[in-house]
């Protein structure tokens, strides 16, 4: 009997707890704060959460003086993926909003910490084209068609080769340890073979689990489906090189009672300073704090990408 009642413990039991925001998308923009701060010469990205985000923010007191796009107000965090393109229309890249955007945070009764102040992070592979770069950079990203079967072969972080009776939905899983006396070090649970306790590496502890939910909806705009490679691509290549992005800039007070969102089986809103129980859309506005520079157009991404380029290949030639 008691290896049966453990086993039911540990995986089905308080693991569940979790709570979701979901955010409308507000920006298209070239600029990624967390990977190429000060410089608007990233891909193209697609942003969600508090508009107060620019190429420099690096702090969630920033993030909290702006208009959040999350569903509840506490929740001034930023989110962005790599924008989601349709390009069965000629040489034209038609950005994709996601449908619905969710931010689930999960596994909130093992979490030892709340998400520090300041903490920003970001997952997967921008550089990947193959599903072993995807593994070898031990993130987990998914895309499938929502409710779909899929054949065996078909490997996880591909596009669907068939067209999806309802949504394309992408996964990505976030850091769930952080060492709290530095915040650049962070990493996955589970991966350190170590016997028991709470399975992050030495110095680091848990923290809820920030996983992205993204669904799409291609039914008008690939109205006559796809059969084999969808008309779709990522501002930074393949579907291989999907990766998400977080910075911190939840109420304070939110994020110590996030921890208390540990129901086994129902999720829980999280109450702040600026907001209790459930709430509905924001009502400010979000708009790009910085609508001068950079560029929501894809094309002119790219040369702003190669400008960097050449003007890197210029300082090695001259060095
Ligand atoms: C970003 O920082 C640079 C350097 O401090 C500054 O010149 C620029 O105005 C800032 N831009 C925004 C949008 O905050
Ligand atoms: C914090 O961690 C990062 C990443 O491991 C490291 O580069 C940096 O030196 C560390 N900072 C301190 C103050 O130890
Ligand atoms: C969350 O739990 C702490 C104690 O751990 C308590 O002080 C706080 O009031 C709780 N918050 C809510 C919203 O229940
Ligand atoms: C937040 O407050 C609501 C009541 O308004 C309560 O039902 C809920 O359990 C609280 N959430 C947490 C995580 O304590
Ligand atoms: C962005 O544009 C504003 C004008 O709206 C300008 O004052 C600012 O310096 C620009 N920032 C950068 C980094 O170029």
């Amino acid at each position: 009997m008691l290896p049966t009642i453990l086993l039911l413990t540990g995986a089905a039991g308080v693991a569940n707890a979790y709570t979701i925001v979901a955010g409308q998308t507000f920006m298209f923009k070239n600029i990624d704060p967390v990977v190429m701060p000060g410089e608007y010469k990233s891909h193209m990205h697609t942003f969600m959460g508090s508009d107060a985000v620019t190429l420099n923010t690096s702090t969630s007191a920033e993030l909290r003086k702006g208009c959040t796009s999350a569903q509840s107000l506490n929740d001034q965090s930023v989110y962005w993926t790599p924008t989601l393109y349709y390009t069965g229309a000629g040489s034209d890249y038609t950005p994709l909003a996601p449908e619905r955007f969710s931010a689930y945070y999960e596994n909130i009764a093992e979490a030892e910490i709340a998400i520090p102040e300041d903490y920003k992070v970001v997952v997967g592979n921008a550089a990947g084209t193959t599903q072993a770069d995807v593994d070898a950079a031990g993130t987990t990203a998914e895309w499938f068609c929502e409710g779909d079967s899929a054949p065996a072969s078909k490997e996880a972080a591909a596009f669907p080769t068939t067209t999806c009776s309802t949504h394309l939905q992408h996964i990505l899983r976030f850091h769930d340890c952080v060492n709290p006396s530095n915040i650049s070090e962070h990493s996955y649970s589970g991966r350190q073979n170590l016997p028991n306790t709470n399975r992050c590496p030495t110095g680091q502890s848990r923290i809820p689990q920030l996983r992205f939910s993204i669904r799409y909806d291609l039914r008008k705009t690939i109205s006559s489906g796809w059969s084999g490679a969808p008309p779709l691509t990522l501002a930074c290549g393949s579907s291989f090189c999907a990766h998400g992005d977080f910075i911190n800039g939840w109420d304070k007070t939110a994020l110590v009672n996030m921890l208390n969102a540990t129901s086994k089986t129902e999720y829980m809103y999280i109450n702040g300073t600026l907001q209790t129980g459930s709430g509905g859309d924001p009502t400010c506005g979000p708009t790009d704090a910085d609508p001068n520079n950079g560029t929501n157009d894809y094309l002119k991404s790219v040369a702003m990408m190669a400008a960097k380029r050449m003007a890197k290949r210029a300082m090695s030639f001259f060095a």
